[in-house]
This record gives C-alpha cells, structure tokens and sequence, in this order.
C-alpha cells in the first residue's frame, strides 16, 4: 500500500486554505493509502511563537484534525517534536544539501522580505526539515496547496540524491498530490494573494456562521462590471474562485452569467457564498467544540499517533544509519 504524508504548521486556528488545499484530501484518502498527518511545531519555531501560545495551538489543531475527519484508528497523527528520528535524519539530510539551493527557494526569499530582523537558519533549512518530516515515513504522495509545491519537489531531490549518493534504493520519490489536478491556491478575502493565517484574511473553520457572513460580506470587489464578457479584477477572481470550492456548479455559473451580462449585485453572490461556506464548517465547528473540550482523548490521540510514527520513523533511520556506514561493533 502507498503512504499518504502531509502536515501543518500550529499557528492558530485552521483556515480554509488548509482545508480545501490539504486536509479534506487527506482525509477523503485515508482508506485507500497507508496515512500519515502530523502537526509541524519544530517548523512553527522559525517564526519564533510565544511559549505560552504553542501548547494551546498544538492542541487546536490536533482537535481540529479529528473534527475534518482524520480517523486516529485508521490514520496516524501525530506531533512532530514527539519524533525525536526526525530531527536525526534532518541532520543527516543536511549533510548534502547545499546553501545555494536553500537561499534559492521562494517561501525562504519570502521571510527574508518580511522579517529581515530574523533571518534565522532553520528557516533556511525549513525544506529539509520538511523532506525529513516526508521521507522517514518513505512517503508517495503529499496532498498540499499550491504553496508547498516547491517543498514537495525540494524532498524529491533530497530523497534522489540520498539514493544516488549512497547507490541504495532506500527512499520513494514523494509528489505533491491532489487527485491528479493541478494543487491549489484558496485566496484570501482582502483582493490580494492566499488566504493564510498571518494575512489576516482568512476564515477559519472554528469560525461562527455570523462572523463568516461578517468576514464575506467585507472581502473587497469593485464597483462592478459595466462592459459584458469583461475579464474580472483579482479581488472579484477571488470570490468566484472561492465560490467555486464550496457551491454547486449551478450556483457558480448561476453567478458567472450575472457577471457576464453585467448584472451581478454582489451583496447577493456573497450572502451565498457565506451560506455555503457556513454548510462546509458548520459540522466541523460543532466536533471542533468537542474535542477541545476532550483533553483526555486528545492526549490518548497523540501517544497513540507518536508510538505509530516512531515505529514507523525508526525503521527507515535503521536503514539510513545502516547505508551511511554506522554500524555497530
Ligand atoms: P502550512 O502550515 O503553511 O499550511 C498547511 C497546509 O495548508 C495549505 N494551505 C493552503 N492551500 C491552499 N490555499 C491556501 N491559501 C493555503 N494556505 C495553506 C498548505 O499548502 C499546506 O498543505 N511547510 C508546511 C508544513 C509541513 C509539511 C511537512 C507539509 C511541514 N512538513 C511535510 C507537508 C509535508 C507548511 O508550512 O504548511
């Protein structure tokens, strides 16, 4: 059976970007495919979290995981630093990755444009953390948004040249994965680029229906469209991208020939998609509630998910140890 990997970082509550970009695949995958999903607080460290808040946010995300559906009996999840094989084969992976390709990655230009006061190393060396995370579990296939995709190809590399380098077929080469569709990228509501948790644009799952209807109703378009067939403005693009993930065809295109005959009322396509949205989280929300309020379970939830992954974990650095020549007398 192929493994299925994936993770997210615990900054906060999940959005819908993390959602529809990886989560829900992730789960609507789980029958079918050996599953991994764990919570990444080592990487959530390079943007250096308060202490008192990193606890919380682990929590909320590991209820937040079993309330999209992530079936702890069938999947494993897990806590990332619970690990401690990963931070063994970051170290090894180190070894033959080289400064010039980690300065080149886009998301560590990104963090150098937006917090030049800490341009620490583990945020250079965030993708090789990440290939760790992917390859001790000898993952396939990495269900995550558009975002991730240069990480996804950075652990390919890392996992080839692993091979190559010590002439041994230890590691898959994982691919990002989205049922064979391009991945994809959930924008934010605020008429520019992705909806992510420091953009502030972002509707989480925990969301309450009021304050999604607040959120939708404020997301920034235009005056509206005054010739027919116009190309649409990125904030306007935004909404019916949005509309596309979480309404029925009909509605979608219900709105695209209001739009094309220039008789779109906005008020009227956000009221739907903010009800549509609402369909999606309102259920999750309601499990959200539970487990928070279950400490007990959600403790059984990650030692269960740790032995699992350890498992898993220290069988494949047996092998790396083993290829690079540790051995004992
Ligand atoms: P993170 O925590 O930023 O995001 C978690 C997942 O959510 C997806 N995502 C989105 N997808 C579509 N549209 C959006 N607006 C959007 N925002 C977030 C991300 O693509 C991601 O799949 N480096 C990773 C965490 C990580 C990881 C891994 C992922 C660490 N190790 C190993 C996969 C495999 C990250 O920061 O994701």
């Amino acid at each position: 059976m192929e493994t299925v990997l994936s993770g997210i970082r615990p900054t906060g509550n999940l959005h819908l970007g993390n959602y529809f970009g990886a989560l829900r695949n992730f789960v609507k995958m789980q029958h079918d495919y050996n599953c991994f999903f764990f919570i990444a607080d080592w990487h959530s460290l390079t943007t250096h979290p308060n202490p008192e808040n990193l606890h919380g946010n682990i929590k909320t995300v590991l209820a937040e995981y079993l309330a999209a559906g992530i079936d702890p009996d069938i999947s494993t999840i897990y806590i990332q630093s619970d690990i401690p094989e990963i931070p063994e084969l970051y170290l090894l992976l180190s070894m033959n990755a080289y400064v010039g390709e980690l300065e080149r990655t886009t998301t560590f230009k990104d963090k150098v444009r937006k917090q030049p006061d800490n341009v620490n190393a583990g945020l250079l060396t965030y993708p090789v953390l990440q290939a760790a995370d992917i390859i001790i579990h000898k993952a396939h296939h990495v269900p995550v948004g558009k975002d991730q995709e240069q990480h996804v190809e950075m652990a390919r590399k890392f996992a080839r040249r692993f091979n190559n380098m010590y002439k041994a077929e230890i590691f898959p080469e994982p691919k990002p994965f989205n049922f064979g569709n391009d991945l994809i990228k959930i924008p934010g509501l605020d008429g520019s680029g992705k909806m992510g948790k420091s953009e502030g644009n972002a509707i989480n799952l925990a969301d309450e229906p009021e304050a999604i209807r607040k959120k939708v109703m404020r997301a920034v378009t235009d005056a509206g469209p005054t010739e027919k067939n116009s190309k649409k403005p990125e904030a306007v693009e935004n909404l019916y991208a949005l509309l596309k993930v979480v309404s029925t065809p009909d509605t979608v295109s219900y709105f695209e020939d209001k739009y094309n005959s220039c008789e779109v009322r906005y008020g009227d396509l956000k009221k739907q998609l903010a009800e549509d949205i609402i369909k999606y989280t309102s259920p999750i929300r309601e499990k959200i509630l539970e487990y928070t309020a279950d400490n007990n379970f959600l403790g059984k939830v990650a030692r269960q998910g740790a032995e699992k992954a350890r498992a898993s974990a220290s069988k494949t650095l047996k092998e790396v140890r083993e290829v690079i020549g540790f051995r004992s007398f």
